[in-house]
Parts: structure tokens; sequence; C-alpha cells
């Protein structure tokens, strides 16, 4: 059994992975600013800011891991995603450097490299190509994940968020699906990261992926869904005859609509 804080954990991603890590036998501090709908009488609520200092090392004390979640997840205004998104990236590595927490997950996203073409996607992790400053924040919480592991010797883990949810619900994420079993994984394989910034993937397997699952393996992950198993589905969603008439994404960028969202404007 191991303690995992987790920041924005009254979001989607916490939401639905709550009860994964439960499962898996862990215990779970949950901190939002809100308190998070689907916390059970086990769990410890920590209703704070995780741009708060004082609150967010309190909130690592006796974590095992820190699963940082908490932050604007698309197109926020320049003076939004540096007083959140940056700011709480910086917060949640100086607690979990103070607190002495062993492994700090860093919720990066597929907008840090957002203009990468999809079929150029495939070897190794591409450079950070941000689409907004939502994905120039993911960019920068690499970042400081980079000085943080080099200087401290911590233990982090980067991980590149490609379409979170229940199904892949777009042609889209037929190839950048990742599914709530799949994320838990992620966290799981995590506790046993090596020391440094890991830079992975958080993508399932699916069958039409065009990003490499080795820098993810490099850690221990191991997807085991597939968007393949619901294409069905997804074509009768998007209103299609079948499945072979799901558009491919042949070299669409990596960051699809993100890529030409009007920059800086939220996009609701
Ligand atoms: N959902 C996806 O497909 C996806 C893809 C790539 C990356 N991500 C990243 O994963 C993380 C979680 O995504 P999500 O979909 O659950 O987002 P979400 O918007 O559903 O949830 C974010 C949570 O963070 C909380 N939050 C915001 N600012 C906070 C602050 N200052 N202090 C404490 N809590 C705060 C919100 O209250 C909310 O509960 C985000 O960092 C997001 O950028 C998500």
């Amino acid at each position: 059994m191991a303690r995992i804080l987790i920041t924005g954990a009254a979001g989607s991603i916490g939401t639905a992975i709550a009860p994964l890590l439960r499962e898996r036998g862990h215990a779970l501090r949950l901190l939002d600013l809100q308190r998070p709908a689907a916390a059970t009488p086990e769990d410890e609520v920590v209703l704070a800011s995780a741009v708060d200092d004082g609150a967010m090392r309190q909130a690592a004390e006796g974590a095992d891991l820190l699963l940082h979640l908490a932050s604007f997840a698309s197109e926020r205004s320049w003076r939004d995603i540096v007083e959140v998104n940056v700011e709480s990236a910086r917060v949640a590595l100086d607690a979990a450097r103070d607190a002495r927490v062993p492994v700090t997950v860093l919720a990066s996203s597929v907008h840090a490299a957002g203009f990468v073409p999809s079929d150029e996607a495939g070897e190794g992790m591409p450079r950070a190509r941000p689409d907004t400053y939502y994905g120039f924040s993911k960019v920068v919480a690499e970042s400081l994940g980079d000085l943080y592991a080099d200087r401290f010797g911590m233990r982090i883990v980067s991980a590149r968020i490609m379409t979170f949810g229940p199904r892949p619900h777009d042609a889209r994420s037929r190839s950048t699906w990742l599914s709530p079993g799949d994320m838990a994984r992620l966290v799981q394989a995590s506790f046993d990261a090596p020391v440094g910034n890991s830079v992975v993937w958080g993508v399932s397997r699916n069958g039409r992926r065009t990003v490499s699952l080795e820098p993810g393996r490099a850690i221990g992950y191991e997807p085991e869904d597939d968007a393949e198993d619901h294409v069905e589905r997804l074509a009768a969603d998007l209103g299609l005859a079948s499945p072979d008439d799901i558009p491919p994404v042949g070299s669409a960028p990596l960051g699809g609509t993100f890529t030409d969202t009007p920059l800086g404007e939220p996009m609701g």
C-alpha cells in the first residue's frame, strides 16, 4: 500500500482513476479547489490551491507518489496559464522535494508537441513543439522536471497525456485515446521510475497509434486497452456506416484542433 497525493483530483482524470488506484490498495489524498465528488470516507481530502506553497508542502508530507493533475486543461489567457499551470508545476516539485516524496508524476500533454505531424511522431519522443499557451505550460513543466531531477536527484515522470476518456470519441482519438485503466497502469509503473525525468506518452496501445510506446516501456508502462475494440461504436457515434469510413489522421498535427484555436483565448 502506498499513499498517493493527487492534485486536481476533482477533475475528469482524478475522478476516473481514483477508484482504480484504491482497488490497487493505495491510500489517496485528494487535493483540489473543490471537494472531489468521488471522494470516499477512507480518502483524505485537502481543499487548497496547488499554487499555495505551504498547503502543498503539508499535503505532500508522507506521500509515496505525487500525481500533479491540477491545471487549466485547455487554452486560457497567458496570465492564467502562467499563474496556474506554470506556477503549480514549480510548487508541486518544490513540495515533493521538500517532503522527500519518492516519485512525482507531472500531467504533461500531447499539446506540448502538438505541431509534430502524426506521421513523424513514431520514433522515440519528439521534441517539444507546443500548439498553444496551454501546450507551452506543459513544456515548461517537463523542463522543470529536468531541472529538479538533475539538481536534486528526483524521480519524475512527465506523462504526455493524449486523449483521456472512457472510450475514443472522435476520429483522432482512435489513435490518441488513453483509457482510465491505462492511466492507472501508468501511475503504478511510475513507482519504479528511475532517477531522472522520464518523458513518456500517456496513451493506450491503440492499433492506429502513431506515437511510440518505448519511452513508457522504459519505466515499465505496458498499456492494455485498444481503441480498436471500440471502433464499431465510434463509427456509429460519428454517424458512419463502418469503421472503415473513419478518416485516418495521416500527417495531421498531433494536437488536432488545438493547433488553430486562437492563441490565448479560452476554449470554453
Ligand atoms: N483530459 C485529457 O484528455 C488530458 C490530456 C492531456 C493532459 N491532461 C492534463 O491532465 C490534467 C488533468 O486533466 P483533467 O482532464 O482531469 O482536467 P479537469 O479540467 O477535468 O480537472 C482539473 C482539476 O484541477 C483543479 N484545479 C485547477 N486549478 C487548481 C488549483 N490552482 N489548485 C487546485 N486544483 C486546481 C480543478 O478544480 C479541476 O478539478 C491536467 O493537467 C491536464 O492538462 C488532460
